[in-house]
């Protein structure tokens, strides 16, 4: 297995460090390029949303083992303002900041496994699995 790797997101050059990184990270593993660009993709939306609405946090990958074999964790937490209504911020085109609001159910369709966790004043916590 490989090692975890722990991944602190305070500005846009960690974003995009983060999303090559967990690319690398699933191509390595023995992912294939379109669902290892698809790893990268989820990493690179969800350090945005850590730097628009919490301006810092963390990412962190792991590989898991589960039922059906091997994959690949991601976990996304930060410190924020949490989200009040998780259901309404899980539509497509539901969007605080006047984006597109395609950012966490695009993550959900890109992962076979999602889970949101916010609470107000406290923070939230994302965490998605990807099976090989
Ligand atoms: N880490 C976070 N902390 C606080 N609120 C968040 C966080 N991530 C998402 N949200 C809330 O959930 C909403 C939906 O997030 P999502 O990523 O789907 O859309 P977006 O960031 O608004 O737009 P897009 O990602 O398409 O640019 C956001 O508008 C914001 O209100
Ligand atoms: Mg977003």
């Amino acid at each position: 297995m490989m090692a975890k790797r722990r991944l602190s997101i305070r500005d846009e050059a960690d974003a995009r460090r983060a999303a090559l990184e967990a690319t690398r990270y699933a191509l390595d593993a023995g992912f294939a390029e379109a669902p290892g660009r698809m790893i990268g993709t989820a990493v690179s939306e969800l350090a945005r949303n850590i730097l628009k609405y919490a301006h810092a946090g963390e990412i962190r990958l792991q590989q898991v083992q589960g039922r059906k074999g091997r994959g690949i964790e991601i976990e996304a937490r930060d410190q924020g303002p949490g989200i009040a209504d998780t259901e309404a911020a899980m539509q497509d085109h539901f969007s605080s900041s006047g984006t597109l609001g395609l950012g966490l159910p695009g993550v959900r369709r890109m992962m076979d496994e999602f889970e949101l966790d916010s609470t107000p004043g406290e923070g939230t916590r994302v965490t998605a699995v990807k099976w090989k």
